[in-house]
């Protein structure tokens, strides 16, 4: 788990730009992104940012400039990316359950479309036959994953079509003649073992001999990152080596190399991002010490969703002596982020920052007890810039009709 940000310097931002507040470090994407492209240096690799992990504009912008392309998960992520300078070759849009009049857009805008349902697979064939090359999520039916809520390749999974499907997938495709440049699965997030990568490739090579026009296959994102002292994260170079040996002892039909593609989110984002709280209220209580912060599961929501670890620092007092404490949020409900958790001595009106809050942090934030989203800043060149204003109250009621 590596910082990059000094708690004085969270603290000032704190204190500058208010809590909650979400910050995130440029650089530190930055180093992610090389991480990926050091390791696969030596084969066809193009990694697309799963921007739904993060999408404020100045960090598509960001992610633009320095080369990933971008993996989209509805039309309005498309049209974020365009406008933050994507051009529609360098944008994958792979779609889930979604109406075909989306399809329909993102060819207009002439994005590359992965389809995951045999029945928009037919509606494809039916509109644009051999006209405009689509990818095939495919479920390949392995479980990996950190957790159940975010492991998407089983056999009972809503994503993709079954690989068991296949001889209804060839039938379409040869009815309607569809040009089907790629094959894609996604088995989860935070895969931790290479050799789940390895097993998704087993799977796709066994498939590629049906399909003429493959121009690349695609493994997904859910590269683990860290979350705390001496976890671990995917190997990369591990991965790219097994890529690289899986790809060699595959002979390609018809010797075209195929170009692997992943979808990495929270490998390039978790680490860079740091949601700062303050300390309203501390409680005594016979068995636990609460700390009650201005946040909760409205901002974060992780902890409460999916019971992820986030390594908690209080920036405030960094050398005071360590206590165990519950830190709680300030909504109407449970939102409990850590328990039993030692920190540096906490009192009332200390910041406390919580790593790893880059990936699904705002993204997935709401106005839960109708309070506000946070603020956004972006630390560049060692500058902090405000890319998103707090909430206001006039934000609350936007979009509302009041009719009495
Ligand atoms: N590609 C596809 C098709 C995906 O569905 C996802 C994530 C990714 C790539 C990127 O996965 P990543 O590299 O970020 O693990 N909200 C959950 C994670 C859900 C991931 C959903 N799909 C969390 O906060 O843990």
């Amino acid at each position: 788990m590596s910082q990059h940000l000094s708690n004085g310097y969270l603290a000032q931002l704190a204190t500058e730009f208010g809590t909650p507040l979400y910050v995130y470090h440029a650089e530190k994407i930055k180093e992610q992104y090389a991480k990926l492209t050091t390791a696969f240096r030596n084969s066809n690799t193009v990694f697309f940012y799963a921007c739904k992990a993060l999408t404020n504009i100045n960090i598509l912008k960001y992610i633009c400039s320095i080369g990933a392309n971008v993996d989209c998960s509805s039309i309005n992520e498309v049209k974020l990316a365009l406008h933050a300078g994507f051009p529609s070759s360098r944008i994958l849009y792979t779609s889930n359950g979604i109406a075909f009049s989306e399809i329909e857009e993102a060819v207009e805008l002439g994005v590359i479309i992965n389809v995951d349902s045999l029945s928009n697979l037919e509606k494809f064939g039916v509109k644009y036959g051999h006209s405009y090359p689509v990818g095939l999520r495919l479920r390949p039916n392995i479980m990996a994953g950190g957790n159940l809520k975010i492991s998407t390749g089983h056999d009972k999974s809503k994503f993709g079509i079954p690989v068991d499907q296949i001889d209804r997938i060839l039938e379409l495709v040869s009815k309607y003649n569809i040009r089907i440049s790629d094959l894609h699965i996604h088995t989860g997030s935070e895969i931790k073992d290479v050799e789940v990568f390895v097993k998704g490739i087993e799977v796709l090579f066994g498939l590629i001999p049906h399909f003429k026009h493959l121009e690349f296959i695609d493994l997904g994102g859910g590269f683990k990152v860290p979350y705390k002292d001496g976890d671990v994260s995917t190997d990369i170079d591990l991965l790219a080596e097994k890529v690289n040996e899986s790809f060699a002892e595959h002979a390609i039909p018809g010797g075209k190399p195929l170009q692997v593609w992943f979808e990495p989110g929270k490998f390039l984002v978790s680490e860079c991002g740091y949601l700062i709280t303050q300390v309203n209220v501390m409680k005594e209580t016979a068995s636990t010490t609460f700390v009650s912060v201005n946040s909760g599961f409205n901002h974060l929501i992780r902890p409460m969703f999916y019971d992820s670890y986030h390594h908690i620092v209080n920036i405030s007092n960094p050398e005071g002596a360590e206590k165990k404490y519950a830190v709680v949020g300030n909504i109407c409900e449970t939102d409990t982020f850590a328990w039993d958790r030692p920190l540096n001595e906490v009192r009332e009106g200390d910041f406390l920052a919580f790593y790893n809050a880059g990936a699904y942090g705002f993204e997935m934030s709401s106005n839960f007890n109708s309070r506000y989203k946070p603020a956004e800043v972006l630390v560049l060149d060692g500058k902090a810039h405000l890319i998103r204003k707090r909430d206001q109250f006039e934000d609350l009621l936007r979009n509302q009709i009041e009719v009495l």
